[in-house]
């Protein structure tokens, strides 16, 4: 195997389930500009609830991460799985809960 294509392998193995760097940035972006505008662009609040590492200790990543992907029915929190897959959203609930 060629010696790149050997480090590509390894590296995809140890990351596997963390976005690509790139990824990250995409997702960076919908956190401050599509889940700010609800959330509020420092996530303190606005329209939905504040996303900070205190109010979401409590609650468990199951429960977080449905959140995220499937919305909650009867409140204005949208489904997000068109746009993102569940490792992702586990991404970005590591950088919620990251105080
Ligand atoms: C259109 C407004 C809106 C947008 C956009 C939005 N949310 Fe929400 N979100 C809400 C509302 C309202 C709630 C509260 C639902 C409830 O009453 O249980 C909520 C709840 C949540 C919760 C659960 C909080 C808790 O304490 O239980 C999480 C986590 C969350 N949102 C993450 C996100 C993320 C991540 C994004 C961006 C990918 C996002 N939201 C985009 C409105 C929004």
């Amino acid at each position: 195997m060629n010696k790149w294509l050997f480090l590509l392998f390894v590296t995809s193995i140890a990351f596997a389930g963390e976005p690509s760097p790139d990824r990250k940035s995409t997702l960076r972006n919908l956190l401050k500009q599509d889940c700010g505008a609800c959330h509020g662009l420092t996530l303190k609040g606005g329209m939905g609830p504040a996303l900070l590492p205190e109010v979401l200790a409590g609650k468990s990543d199951e429960l977080l991460i449905s959140t995220i992907l499937e919305g909650r029915q009867g409140t204005a929190m949208p489904p997000w799985r068109p746009f993102i897959n569940h490792d992702e959203a586990a991404w970005l609930l590591g950088i919620l809960r990251k105080p």
